[in-house]
C-alpha cells in the first residue's frame, strides 16, 4: 500500500485545525494522515486526537525552530494564526512568516494559508468612513492576514489562499448570540444593514480545507473563498426564531454604535462588519457556496447548523 501523505495541521486542538484533523482521520482510504500540532501534547484535546489516530507533535507558532521540526517530512501544511489570543496584527504577521518559512524549509508540497482580505486595498487609510486602528490598519485581524499572503506567495510556496467566513459558532462562544433587550425580547445585534453576511460552521472550514488538499494541483496558486450560507441579519434572526421556537429579532445598529460597545475588539469588529456591508457584492462573490459544497459535500446550511447546535446557544 502506498505511503500516506502527512498533513501537518497548526491549531489542531482548535476550530479550524480540529475540523481538518477530524476530516482527514475520518476518511480512512483517503491517502492522507494527520499530524496534529499543539503546544501541549498532554492536553485532553491533544490526547483525544491521538486516540483517534493523529500523530501529535509539539510546536508553537512563536517558535520558528519548533515549526521547522513539526513540518519536516510533511506533504501538506495547514497554517492559521490566533489573532484573538493576543490582538496583535504585527505578531500575527510574524507568526505567518515563521510558518511560511518553515514550510519552505521542509519542502512542503501544498500549503493552505487561512487568510482574509487586506481591507486597506478597498478602504485606504485615508478613507474616513471608518477609523484607522492601531496606527495602520482598518480591520487589524484581517489586514495582517492579507498582508501575509505576500509572504507565502513571495517565497514561491505551492500555496492555496483560503478565505474563510464568519463562524456561526460565534453565536455560542463569542458573545454574539441572542440577548434580551430592555423590552425583554431576544435580538441579535449586527451592523450589517440589509446586506448579507457570509457565514459557516467552523467545523466545515477544516472539511473544505481537506477537499482542497485532496484536489491538490487544481488549487495550488489559487485563492479559494468558502461559506455555508450568505444571510442578512433578518434572515439569521428568522432562522433562529424557527430553531429556538421563540422570537429573535434583528437589532440593526450602525457600525459607529457597534465600535462603541467597548468590549475588547469592538472597534476591529465594527470595521470588519462595515467592510462586509459596504463591499457585500465583492465579499459574498469571493465566497462561493457551490464551490464550498463541492469541496465539502456535507457542508451545513445555517438551518442545519442551528438544528445541531441550538441547545448550545446561550440566551441571556
Ligand atoms: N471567529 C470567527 O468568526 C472567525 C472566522 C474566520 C476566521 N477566524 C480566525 O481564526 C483564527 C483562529 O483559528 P481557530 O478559530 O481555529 O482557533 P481556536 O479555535 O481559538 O484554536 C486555537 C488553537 O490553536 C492553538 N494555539 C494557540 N496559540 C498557539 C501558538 N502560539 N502556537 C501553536 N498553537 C497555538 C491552541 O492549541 P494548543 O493550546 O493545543 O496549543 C488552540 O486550541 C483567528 O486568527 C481568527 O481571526 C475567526
Amino acid at each position: 500500500m502506498a505511503e500516506k501523505k502527512i498533513i501537518a495541521v497548526v491549531g489542531s486542538t482548535g476550530a479550524q485545525g480540529g475540523g481538518l484533523v477530524r476530516a482527514i482521520l475520518s476518511d480512512k482510504g483517503g491517502g492522507f494522515t494527520a499530524r496534529a500540532i499543539t503546544r501541549n501534547p498532554t492536553s485532553d484535546k491533544a490526547k483525544e486526537l491521538a486516540k483517534q489516530g493523529a500523530e501529535v507533535v509539539a510546536a508553537d507558532v512563536d517558535d520558528p525552530q519548533s515549526l521547522k521540526r513539526a513540518f519536516q517530512g510533511a506533504y501538506g501544511a495547514y497554517c492559521v494564526t490566533f489573532f484573538w489570543a493576543h490582538f496583535s496584527p504585527e505578531k500575527e504577521l510574524a507568526e505567518a512568516t515563521a510558518m511560511a518559512q518553515a514550510a519552505k524549509h521542509a519542502g512542503v508540497e501544498h500549503v493552505i494559508w487561512s487568510t482574509f482580505e487586506d481591507t486597506r486595498q478597498w478602504v485606504p487609510l485615508s478613507d474616513s468612513r471608518m477609523p484607522t486602528l492601531m496606527g495602520k490598519y482598518k480591520v487589524p485581524h484581517f489586514d495582517a492576514k492579507g498582508e501575509a499572503d505576500l509572504v507565502f506567495t513571495g517565497l514561491g510556496l505551492p500555496v492555496t489562499l483560503l478565505k474563510t467566513s464568519f463562524y456561526w459558532d460565534n453565536l455560542i462562544g463569542f458573545g454574539m448570540g441572542p440577548k434580551k433587550g430592555p423590552d425583554g425580547r431576544l435580538a441579535i445585534t449586527l451592523p450589517m444593514g440589509d446586506k448579507k453576511l457570509p457565514g459557516i460552521a467552523a467545523e466545515d472550514i477544516g472539511r473544505c480545507a481537506y477537499g482542497i488538499f485532496k484536489g491538490g494541483r487544481e488549487f495550488i496558486g489559487k485563492t479559494v473563498g468558502i461559506a455555508g450560507g450568505h444571510l442578512t441579519g433578518s434572515e439569521m434572526a428568522a432562522a433562529l426564531t424557527r430553531a429556538l421556537g421563540q422570537e429573535v429579532r434583528y437589532n440593526e445598529v450602525t457600525p459607529e454604535v457597534y465600535r462603541g460597545f467597548g468590549f475588547p475588539g469592538a472597534q476591529d469588529l465594527g470595521n470588519m462588519f462595515q467592510f462586509k456591508r459596504d463591499f457585500e457584492q465583492y465579499y459574498c462573490g469571493a465566497r462561493d457556496l457551490n464551490l464550498s459544497r463541492a469541496l465539502n459535500p456535507s457542508l451545513q446550511t445555517f438551518d442545519a447548523w442551528l438544528e445541531q447546535n441550538k441547545s448550545r446557544i446561550p440566551l441571556d
